[in-house]
């Protein structure tokens, strides 16, 4: 093979990103790209967020990876509680070696104390109900403050709340963290869960494979997004920088963070969710107005600079302006996002090990056949 053949070989493989390989046959959500929809354990997902809080999303969601005997929302209520009050006996051990990492890091760092067995509680309920213990204790130590533990008698999104701000959260806010929690839950093959089905695919059990999902997660191209949203809305300042600023970044050929998704060529439908649910957590939220005023420069700015390639809002920018809404502090995003998504996680995990088959690919070698 000639150097100049060999070079395209390896640029075509290594920038497919195995955009048309169908890695899973899946019965946990559907995201069809051209008409913007997404539906999660059988359900239009502004429908499922309607419907059932996060608990019941993760109930429906192991149902639907064929988990057997799955408890009803309520019942799933009290065992998260349960498996909260499990989680916080590390929180001492936890802290005392995170002082210097970040909330991410922290989060991964927490879920990698948990032990592959127990014999009460099951995997996938120890991780819903360690995530928003760790994440709530690693957001107060970054403020200085000493952690709050659980109480099992409340929901996920309330208690998170609760345990972040020390005091219970209005129905507004406990409401609208839900609905997002419920929304992110799934959304097929994206770089978290394929990672998490692969080292399931291993056996090396749900905990690894969540692991490793939120070191796929915390990347700015996938879930690190949202902080980097409220950082550009600053940095934009007000309305007359918006034009310059857009044209300054266009130009050094950075991306701009909240725009473009691999498979959505149309608005990502959550986030319209988002946005409304801002809407109605914050109708007269003047940073609400200017990100509504930004998305459509931006979008104008991308289509001028950029116009054979279909670049829409993404679902992380409305996610930004959500979660500040809800008082969350910035270095929270990715991990509440991580929290959402570990009802999705674990449901494939679930799923792939029913499959039992191992995911290994083919590579092409590109590289020299040396002589000796
Ligand atoms: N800003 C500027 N240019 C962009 C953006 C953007 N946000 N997104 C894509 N482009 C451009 C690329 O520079 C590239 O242009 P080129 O061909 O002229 O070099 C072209 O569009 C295609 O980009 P790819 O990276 O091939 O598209 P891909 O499908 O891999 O991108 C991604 C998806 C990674 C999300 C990208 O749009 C991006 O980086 N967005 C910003 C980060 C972000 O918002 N991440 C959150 C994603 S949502 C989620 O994970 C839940």
């Amino acid at each position: 093979m000639t150097d100049l053949a060999m070079d395209q070989t390896l640029e075509n493989v290594s920038a497919s990103g195995l955009d048309d390989v169908v890695s899973a046959h899946t019965a946990l959500s559907m995201v069809d790209g051209a008409a913007g929809e997404l539906v999660i354990a059988g359900l239009p997902v502004e429908k499922l967020a309607e419907k059932v809080g996060f608990e019941g999303a993760a109930a429906r969601l192991w149902a639907a990876a064929g988990m057997a005997n799955v408890p009803d929302e309520a019942v799933l209520c009290r065992r998260l509680g349960q498996a909260r009050l499990a989680a916080a006996a590390h929180l001492d051990g936890l802290m005392a070696v995170t002082e210097r990492l970040s909330v991410i890091e922290g989060l991964r760092a927490g879920i990698s104390l948990l032990a592959d067995s127990d014999e009460t509680l099951l995997p996938q309920e120890r991780l819903l109900g360690a995530m928003p213990v760790f994440l709530a204790a690693l957001c107060r130590q970054k403020a200085g403050q000493r952690w709050i533990g659980p109480d099992a008698g409340l929901g996920t999104a309330e208690d998170f709340l609760r345990m972040l701000n020390g005091a219970k959260p209005s129905e507004a806010a406990r409401k609208g963290l839900d609905a997002y929690l419920v929304t992110v839950s799934d959304h097929g093959m994206n770089a978290s869960t394929f990672t998490a089905r692969v080292v399931a695919s291993t056996r090396a059990g749900m905990i690894s494979a969540v692991v490793a999902a939120i070191c796929a997660l915390k990347g700015p191209l996938h879930g690190g997004a949202p902080g980097p949203v409220l950082d550009m809305l600053d940095e934009i300042g007000g309305d007359q920088g918006i034009a310059p600023w857009l044209k300054g970044t266009l130009e050094k050929g950075e991306r701009l963070m909240g725009f473009g998704h691999r498979v959505y060529k149309v608005r990502d439908p959550r986030a319209e969710v988002f946005n409304a649910a801002v809407a109605r957590l914050a109708p007269e939220s003047e940073r609400l107005q200017f990100a509504r005023k930004v998305e459509e420069a931006t979008l104008a700015a991308l289509r001028a600079a950029k116009p054979d390639r279909v670049i829409e809002t993404n679902m992380e920018y409305y996610t930004a302006i959500l979660l500040e809404a809800l008082g969350l502090p910035r270095e929270a995003f990715t991990g509440v996002f991580a929290m959402g998504r570990t009802a999705g996680w674990t449901a494939h995990i679930i799923e792939q090990e029913r499959v039992g088959r191992l995911i290994r690919p083919q590579s092409i070698y590109v590289g020299p056949l040396l002589d000796g």
